[in-house]
């Protein structure tokens, strides 16, 4: 996790505040400390420290630091608890290089041992600064500073994108990419590097996605890449990046996590326009010839994966098999060229399912991807893309990524319910144009439903447990409802099946203790009924989000109901999650914390 950022400019300019303001737009990756190095007059000025970038750049001033070349980080710690000392960047013996990292040096106690052996002195706990020492170690009078790195490099096992200045040759950052993500900013007369796109946005949107193994250096107005030591041509690797920096930005919102809930609509209205048919058709081809489908994912595109996983049982009649992406490995023996595997990322980097699609893979299977991300690790690694147009999320909660990725992943698996004669033409067509007004119904049940998930979110800011409840495609919308409370206003909630609820779970239940129902299918209003009985019986307090058709029923049994379209429960997962979204968002604000930034949380998780 981390993110890091390099600039290289021509003239002097401030560059403490640039990187800051880049960082800034990283945070969401990490964001227990922070620390920017920059070359002035020949010397390193390192500043880091303990805490969240806006309270360091106050203490630090950040934005005071002037120059032409420069790093900086934002952690989340792994090595070496947060602290100051274990900041980034981390510098050799002589201060002569500075480092930023993310990823795991998986070896460093070995090179921390040989190196200390050899006299250098380590400051810090962290795995990375063996990087500093090492690249001293290979500098030799007369040696180039790239020949050093290379040769540091080469002595790496694990996982890293790193960022290094050195005085001995200043106008230079080097780079290296191992599985961490790390892209290059190309603009005029300025250069930069860093972990993801929202960082360089203001300065460029002009990107070349870096790929395993790569590394090289950026100078103001240089590029230079090699692989396994032979240049690598670049130029025709330059993507053009329709996102704005405005996109990357908070908009007047008080918080990216609100922004990114009220730009549903329009990331739905973009993720239905940027679809197409011919792709899905193609996907479909490929869906209907496999022997056996796998779906992986890790938290929300896990859940994602979990929607689709019941659309295309219970309507295409496939033999699907759903799994959290790091528990790949009991599926192994099960896998071969006959199946199929649909892996769900918002990021494309999330380590642990590019770990299961790489697995997969090796054992003959194609790789369908499902990404927000063009260009990323798995979208790369995979046989078929489809992409989501939401636009960059910088809250750590995914919110607008799940709504497309169901979105995508529904259409897919009615076209190949459609193609495989499952779903009759009349009724593909009723669904198709139901998913075409989902824009517009998520945004009427955003303006009707936020005053009111707010009163929600005033009972909620009390408790300390919660239920989600559903049954059917009810179930991973429950799911991810109660990850939404728990990441972000740090309640413990469960979901499960409603049916289970009396095979255990129940026995935790007393006077007010929150349990939501989300009830979306017809045929399973009756069964729900009964559960809230049950809920109510022991004193819960009882909230229902219902088909408006049925909300004088479960208003007359619940304590609070939230009204939701009466439309196809194949359809509906996509609204009913917006308003669990907003009750989670206003109970964690309501409990004085930061939903954008939750603790030992960070967005893309890049480490095993
Ligand atoms: C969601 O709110 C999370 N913070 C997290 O579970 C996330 O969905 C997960 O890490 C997967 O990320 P990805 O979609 O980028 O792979």
């Amino acid at each position: 996790m981390c993110g890091i950022v390099g600039i290289a400019c021509l003239e002097i300019e401030n560059i403490g505040k640039m990187i800051r303001r880049c960082l800034e737009r990283l945070e969401y990756r990490g964001y227990d400390s922070a620390g920017i190095a920059v070359i002035k007059n020949g010397t390193l000025i390192v500043r880091k420290g303990r805490g969240k970038i806006a309270e360091l750049n106050k203490r630090l001033k950040f934005d005071e630091i002037y120059g032409k070349v420069g790093i900086g980080h934002t952690r989340w710690a792994t090595h070496g608890k947060p602290s100051d000392e274990n900041a980034h960047p981390h510098t050799d013996c002589r201060d002569m290089i500075a480092v930023v990292h993310n990823g795991i040096i998986s070896n460093y106690l070995e090179l921390r041992e040989k190196l200390e052996s050899t006299g250098h002195v380590f400051r810090s706990e962290t795995d990375t600064e063996v990087i500093a020492h090492l690249v001293e170690e290979h500098l030799r009078p007369g040696s180039e500073p790239l020949d050093a790195f290379r040769m540091a490099v080469s002595e790496l096992c694990g996982t890293y994108a790193i960022g290094l200045i050195t005085v001995l040759d200043p106008s230079k950052i080097f780079f290296a990419r191992m599985t961490s993500p790390l892209i290059i900013g190309v603009g005029e007369g300025m250069n930069m590097i860093a972990s993801d796109i929202p960082a360089v946005l203001e300065y460029t949107n002009r990107v070349i996605v870096l790929k395993d193994g790569e590394i090289g250096y950026i100078t103001p107005t240089e590029i230079y890449i090699e692989r396994e030591g032979r240049p690598v041509s670049w130029k025709e690797r330059v993507r053009v990046i329709s996102w704005s920096v405005d996109m990357a930005s908070k908009g007047g919102y008080p918080h990216f996590m609100l922004k990114e809930i009220h730009e549903q609509p329009l990331a739905l209205s973009n993720t239905l326009s940027g679809i197409e048919m011919e792709n899905i058709r193609n996907i479909c081809s490929l869906l209907a010839k496999s022997d056996r489908i796998f779906i992986t994912g890790a938290g929300t595109s896990y859940h994602a994966g979990l929607v689709c996983d019941y659309v295309l049982t219970e309507l295409a009649g496939a033999d699907v098999t759903t799994f959290i992406a790091s528990e790949y490995r009991k599926y192994i023996n099960a896998v071969d060229e006959r199946s199929v595997l649909i892996a769900i990322s918002q990021s494309g980097e999330t380590i642990d399912t590019l770990m299961a699609v790489r697995a997969f893979k090796e054992r003959g299977c194609r790789v369908i991807a499902v990404s927000n991300v063009v260009d990323s690790t798995i979208p790369r690694e995979s046989d078929m893309v489809v992409y989501t147009r939401a636009g960059p999320e910088i809250g750590v909660a995914a919110t607008k990524t799940f709504t497309t990725q169901i979105m995508v992943l529904t259409i897919m698996s009615l076209t190949l319910a459609y193609m495989i004669e499952r779903l009759r033409e009349a009724e593909y067509r009723e669904l198709i144009r139901q998913i075409r007004e989902l824009p517009t119904v998520t945004e009427s049940i955003i303006r009707m439903h936020e005053a009111r998930c707010m009163i929600l979110a005033r009972y909620m800011k009390n408790r300390a447990n919660a239920f989600y409840l559903g049954r059917g495609l009810g179930v991973p919308i429950a799911m991810e409802g109660a990850l939404k409370l728990k990441e972000i206003a740090y309640i413990h909630a469960e979901a499960y099946p409603a049916g289970e609820s009396k095979h255990g779970p129940i026995a935790l239940v007393e006077r007010d203790f929150p349990v939501f129902f989300v009830v979306l299918d017809d045929y399973y209003v009756e069964a729900i009924v009964g559960n809230v009985m049950e809920m109510r019986a022991r004193d819960a307090y009882t909230i229902a989000l219902a088909p408006r058709k049925y909300i004088y029923k479960f208003a007359k049994l619940c304590d609070y109901v939230i009204d939701m379209p009466n439309i196809d429960y194949r359809i509906a997962p996509i609204p009913y999650i917006v308003p669990l979204q907003l009750v989670a968002y206003y109970t964690s604000v309501m409990r004085g914390l930061d939903p954008d930034k939750p603790r030992n949380l960070a967005k893309t998780v890049t480490v095993e």
